[in-house]
Order: C-alpha cells, then structure tokens, then sequence
C-alpha cells in the first residue's frame, strides 16, 4: 500500500523568504524570490532599499502599534514625526487620518506611510449578520460582497487594514466569539474565510476601497477550555493540523495581508511568544513573509501567562518567534532596542520582521498614497450596501422547527398578530457583537418590517414583555397574554442582547436568558400558533421551548436589515435557506459536541443507548449500553451541523460516484439528484461529506468536502457533482505531514450532515 506523501507538508525553505547574503552596514536584506512577479520584485526591491536607510529606532518604531481614538495631541505628532510609530488603531475621523498619514509620509525622514487599523468584523456603518450568520449562509460570493461593502465602507475614513476574519474553528457554543467565528468546521471556515479576505482585499490590495485583511487569531483560541473566553487550549498536534490550522493556510495561500496572534496558549506556550506557530509552521512551511501582529497587550501578557519574568523577556520571546508588529503593550517600544545592542536579537531578525510590515504598506499602495478622499468612495450605508446586508441576513436565516406548516403566515388570512418580545424593536441589539461603527439609527427591526409588510389592514399588537432578555419578572406577562388571546397568531422576538456574546462574553449556561422560557410556555396556553424568531450570537440549548412553540426560525444577530429579511420569510415572501454552520446540542453537558467526530471503539447506536430512567436499579454495569453516549442526553444533537428546513421539500436521490477505484492521480466525481418537490421556488445548500474508513490516525465519521447553494423551482430536479481528487482526502498523520493514504472511503449527499444518501468508493495506490 503506498501512500501520497503532498509537499507542502514537508519543512522547507519558502522561495519568499530566501536570502541572499549581502549584508553590508545594517543591510540584512536582498529578497529573491523564484515566484515572483515584476510588482513583487519592485516591493522586495523597495523593501531592501528602505531597509537599508532605517536606523534601528526607525526599524522598531515600525513594529509599535498604539490605539489613538481621538485627534492628533501633540505627543502623537511629535511621535510620528520621529518614525517612533509603524500604525494606529481606532482612528475613524478621515481628518484626523489624513492629518497623520501626512505627518508619516511629510514629516518622517522616510515618509513612511501609517497602517491605520479597525476592527470590522461584520460590517462598518452598513452591518451584517455576525460572521456565524454569515456562515449560515453557506455562501462564500455572498460572505465576499459583504466584505467588499465593509472595505469600502470603512475605507472612507482612512482605515486600510481590518482585524477580520476571525477564523478560529471552535466546538463549544458557550464561548462568547463564537458569534464572530464562522462555526465549527475547518473546510466551510476555509472557503468563507477566503471569500472574506478577497472581499476585503480585492483583486488590487492597493486599489481605492480595498484594505488589508487579518486572519485571527492564530492558533487555537476557539479550544478556549470549558468555552472560559482567555482560557488554556489543549490541542493535540495533530488536531492542530488537521482541524484548527487549515483555514489559515487556505488564507495564506490565497494571499492575506496579516495574520494576528492568539491570546490563548498550546501547550504550555502562548502564541505570542510560539515559535513552532509563528516561524517553523506559518514562515518556514507555508511560505508566508507578510505581517503577524500581537494581539492587545498580548506581549505584555506573556508576563501574567507565567512565560516571561518581566517586559524585556516579553519583547525577546515575541521577537524571536516571528511577531512583527506589537499591539499597544511597549515591550517592543521600550527593550528591542537594548536586546540588539546586547546581542541578544540579531538586526537581521528585526529586518525580517520590519520587512513584513514594509511589505504590507507597499503592497497596500500607501507610499503612492496614504491619503483618502471620501468623495472617490461610494456612499455609506447606499442602497447597495443596504441590499447586499438584507440578503446577507435572508439567506442566513435557518428555520429549525415548522410543525403543521406553521410558516409562512398567511398576512391576507390574519386580521390581528402579537408581535411580542424583548428583541422585536431594538434597532441597537439586532446588530450584535463587535459593531464600533455599527449604526443603529439605520436598523430596521422585525416590528418595523413586520408592520411594513402586512400593512394597514392588519392590526399589530406589539408588547416587550421582558425589558430585556435577562429580565426575570413576569410582570409584563398579562399584557403579552391578553394581546395573544386576541391575536390571529403570535410572533414572538427572543435571544439575547450583543452583550451576552463576542469577546469576553461567555456563558456557562445558554438556555434563553431571564423568564423568556416562562413566556413560551405562558403564551402557548393562549392556543394561538406561536412562532419563535431568536436573535442570538451563538447556539442555544432551545428544547426547552420547543415543544411549546409551532415554528422556530434563528436568526443570529442579523445586522442592519435583519428586520425586512426576517419579515420575508415570516410571510413567505422568501423561504428561509440558511444551514446551520454549527451543531445545536440539547443540553450545555454535551459539549463539546461536533458531527466530525471520531467513531470511538465503542460507538452508540440507537439500540445501544439507554436512558438514566430505564435503568433499574441494582443492575449489574456491563449488561447495559456499554457505548460512548450520556445517560440523560444519549449521543446526538438537538439539531446536526448542516441543518435546516425549508418552505420546498427538498429530496435526494440517485448518488453515483464516476469510478469505483480511482488512482492517486485521478479524480472522483460524486454526483445526486436533488428535487424540489415542494410547490415553491427555494434555496437549497447541498453538502458532501466523506469519511475514510481506515486511517494511520483514526479519521472522523463525516467530513464536509464541498457544498453548493441551488436554486429550484417546484417540481423541478438538479444534478449537482462535486470533485474529489487525492489533495481533498489528504490528512495529517502519526508523523505530522500530509498524506493520502489508499483506502475506502463513503461519501454522502444531502441537505445536512446526517444525511444517509450514500456511495463508495476505492482509492488505489499507484
Ligand atoms: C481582540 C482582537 C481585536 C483586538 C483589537 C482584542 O481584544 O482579541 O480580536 O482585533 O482586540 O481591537
């Protein structure tokens, strides 16, 4: 049996980082690079040149970030002035960057222009759903044009380089940056995060409206122990590799500008100071000679991690692992100088970091020109970037539970709704996490939209119920019954506000804050169909409502025009498509729980798994379920990864592989047929996973390896084909490079991850 070894798993020497040793004065740098295109060789011609013309202090003012939010005193000037600054986050007034960008580019005696960055995570004044609501869509075209509008959004205000996307797979919904993840699987990150990148970047990084993107953080903090945000990560290595390092290196390869380092630890060693990450994985394998920034004070932090006894051994173990630039902390600011002098740092080490940051502002266009002229960039907040926000929202809406064809509603068969609920008119809450520019004035809010859309005719009677989601008191209780009593049906606007999620925001238990399951189970007792609409920045274990409820629809933080999307589906003018990008578990316990696990030697089966009720007593251990499952939970989700239901009836059918046995060479296509056997025109994703029976480390039982969102009228039949060649089935082994082993391996297609439509195949050695 032979097996398919691929080359970029092996160590090596990347042509980009290659040097040829001319070193003369502080000139450590002539960059060669093999691959290279005339552009590039013009940067790395600059770079040296620059390089060569910096005094140490020059050198390490480029690798100092500081955040400066307002105007420009007399320190910052005289600052910038001296080239003690490479870049400034949180400016967002076009004067004052202007202002510094012409002190950088005028008053420095290199003119070198400023990095002026931002968080924009899901939107700048125009928002989107949170990233996981993005994921739900399934739609990297749609995940890019929603980039693309935050990029030129952004850009009107000087911003060139955006800490987005956040990229860490993570399994465990109580951690609060989930909501800025795209999920829990590494190849549907991958293909969003990439899509992401190119829309922030474009296909002309130094192009007006394009800014530089940054994947974060890198590497592991979605393992964040118990979902503790900041906790410690265990990560085996290969896990590492097989499930939390590949978007990263999709998005290396794919060209992004940055990338920014972990808070959180592996094993033992925390990213900021973490050679094996920085240099032997991200420079030294994949080839990647651009900008890796700290996280906020995280080269302070190596202090408190107990991983350096003081700022100057913060500032050595960064360096020295490969972090170019350093977020607000002064280690760098304040030791680099010294721990060159002393020898302890080679210049040639800090010209190789200071080249990764040069090669960002050139490739950004910024020596040519650091100015912006808001009146070259689109408006804010256009009808086009309002459209492309409702359609980011729409299609990321995923419709959980739809008893009886509860929806859509009917407007024309209903005289009176309760629109009910602490999210159905808070025009701030719908935007979700990490939104400092986010413009509530713009939101439209479900209540609205629902309002807009039934018309006149309708009566609407809208109660709160619950100041907020947290709100424990039942008094606003009688008001929401006696309106749902009178009501046609009832909708009902739940969740949880942005602040229950995103950075340092988690929680050990995520049912439905406050008394808003009090509220379901009240309102059911009106007997009027109840629909549920959740707006939330992560799963919630929501089967304690879902008996008591007709209909369920997630909607994430939806964004800006979550309201109007939301409403479309609610009446039908749109059927909800969104898949889930992350497994719902029925109870917190049974986290983390993902649908590429392992098999185990004892897996559990419907028939193997028993309930903690029907034990009896005094039962002896071994004659009862001795399989890997909980005893109140059993082994599977509430709802799987991939999920969600539709106003069509989607079914599959006729799968076939092109070959039984295919080579190492060759590609396999896995086709089916999907139909629409419903009688309305609807969306569908549908999904290929696969599982490699036997591996040289133990394979998961399903792996997502493509998907494509269709479109189908009713009655009418797809077949949709997906591509498999030997690169798609490669996986880290025991000795930690990529492989393709021959072997056999199933394959599925369907509209969610439990999906039993299944072929086979073969894949032989060569
Ligand atoms: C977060 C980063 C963010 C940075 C700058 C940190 O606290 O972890 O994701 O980009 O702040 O705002």
């Amino acid at each position: 049996m032979r097996r398919r070894r691929h080359a970029d798993s092996s160590v090596r020497k990347p042509a980009a980082v290659l040097l040829v040793g001319i070193f003369c004065m502080n000139v450590s740098l002539t960059a060669v690079r093999a691959d290279t295109t005339s552009a590039d060789e013009a940067i790395e011609a600059r770079v040296v040149e620059l390089i060569g013309q910096m005094t140490l202090r020059e050198k390490i003012g480029q690798m100092v970030q500081i955040t400066a939010p307002g105007g420009v005193p007399e320190d910052l000037r005289n600052a910038v002035a001296a080239g003690e600054i490479g870049s400034i986050l949180n400016v967002v007034d076009v004067d004052t960057a202007n202002e510094l960008q012409r002190i950088a580019a005028e008053q420095s005696r290199l003119g070198i222009p400023l990095l002026l960055a931002r968080d924009v995570i899901h939107g700048f004044n125009t928002v989107l759903p949170i990233p996981l609501g993005q994921a739900a869509t399934w739609n990297p075209e749609l995940v890019e044009r929603g980039a693309r509008i935050a990029a030129l959004e952004a850009a009107t205000v000087g911003v060139n380089w955006t800490f987005a996307p956040m990229i860490d797979i993570t399994r465990d919904p109580r951690w609060g940056r989930i909501a800025e993840s795209f999920g829990e699987d590494p190849y549907l990150t991958g293909q969003l995060a990439v899509a992401m990148v190119d829309g922030f970047q474009g296909d002309d990084l130094a192009a007006i409206g394009t800014i530089a993107a940054c994947v974060k953080h890198f590497a592991g903090y979605g393992a964040s122990e118990a979902g503790r945000d900041y906790n410690t990560t265990n990560i085996p290595e290969n896990e590492l590799r097989n499930v939390y390092l590949p978007p990263f290196k999709a998005t290396v390869d794919a060209g992004v500008v940055s990338l920014m380092a972990s808070f959180s630890d592996i094993d033992g060693v925390p990213a900021s100071g973490n050679r094996f990450l920085m240099q032997e994985v991200l420079r030294d394998e994949w080839g990647f000679d651009g900008l890796v920034v700290s996280d906020w004070v995280s080269i302070e932090q190596l202090i408190d991690h107990g991983f350096a006894a003081d700022l100057r051994e913060a500032a050595f173990k960064a360096a020295d692992a490969g972090i170019n630039m350093e977020m607000v902390s002064r280690a760098y600011a304040d030791h680099l100088a010294e721990l060159v002098q002393e020898g302890q740092i080679g210049v040639a080490r800090i010209d190789e970091l200071v080249a990764g940051i040069l090669r960002a502002k050139l490739g950004l266009g910024l020596f040519e020109n650091p100015f912006t002229d808001p009146a070259e960039l689109p408006e804010i907040a256009n009808s086009d970037h309002l459209a492309v926000a409702r359609e980011a929202a729409l299609q990321s809406l995923v419709l959980l539970r739809n008893e009886g064809g509860a929806l859509p509603l009917d407007a024309d068969a209903l005289d009176t709704i309760a629109v009910i609920g602490p999210m159905a008119d808070d025009p701030y809450e719908q935007l979700g996490t990490w939104i400092f520019d986010g413009d509530p004035s713009l939101s439209v809010t479900p209540l609205q939209a629902i309002r807009d859309m039934v018309g006149e005719r309708v009566e609407i009677r809208h109660v709160r119920a619950l100041e907020t989601t947290r709100s424990r008191g039942t008094e606003g209780f009688a008001e929401a019954m006696e309106a749902a009593a009178e009501a046609d049906a009832v909708v009902l606007l739940l969740g949880e506000e942005s602040i229950l999620s995103g950075e340092a925001h988690s929680r050990a238990n995520i049912d439905l804050p406050g008394s808003q399951v009090e509220l379901v189970h009240r309102l059911r007792e009106a007997g009027k169909p109840v629909i549920a609409v959740i707006l939330a920045g992560r799963p919630l274990t929501v089967q304690n409502i879902l008996e008591q409820v007709d209909a369920l629809l997630f909607a994430w933080h939806p964004g800006t025009m979550g309201g109007p999307a939301i409403a479309d589906v609610l009446f039908g003018v749109e059927s909800p498509s969104g898949k889930l990008p992350v497994t719902f578990p029925k109870m917190v316990g049974q986290i983390p729980i993902y649908y590429a696990q392992k098999n185990t030697g004892k897996p559990a089966t419907p028939e193997t798994w028993v309930h903690l009720d029907d034990l009896p007593v005094r039962a002896v251990q071994s004659a009862h379920g001795m399989t890997s499952h909980h005893l109140d939970a059993g082994y599977t989700p509430l709802f799987p990864f991939g999920f969600g239901l539709s106003y069509a009836q989607f079914s599959y059918s006729d799968i076939s592989v092109s070959a039984d046995v295919i080579g190492m060479e060759e590609t396999l296509t896995v086709a089916a047929v999907v139909s629409n056997d419903g009688d309305v025109a609807a969306d569908e994703v549908v999904q290929l996973y696969v599982r490699d029976l036997v591996g040289d480390v133990t394979r998961p039982v399903r792996e997502l390896k493509g998907f494509e969102r269709v479109r189908l009228n009713p009655g009418e039949s797809r077949t949709v084909t997906f591509e498999l060649d030997a690169a798609a089935l490669a996986f880290y082994g025991q000795d930690m490079t990529l492989i393709t082993e021959p072997g056999q391996f199933h394959v599925w297609v369907g509209g969610s991850s439990d999906t039993d439509l299944r072929a086979e195949f073969t894949l032989a050695g060569d």
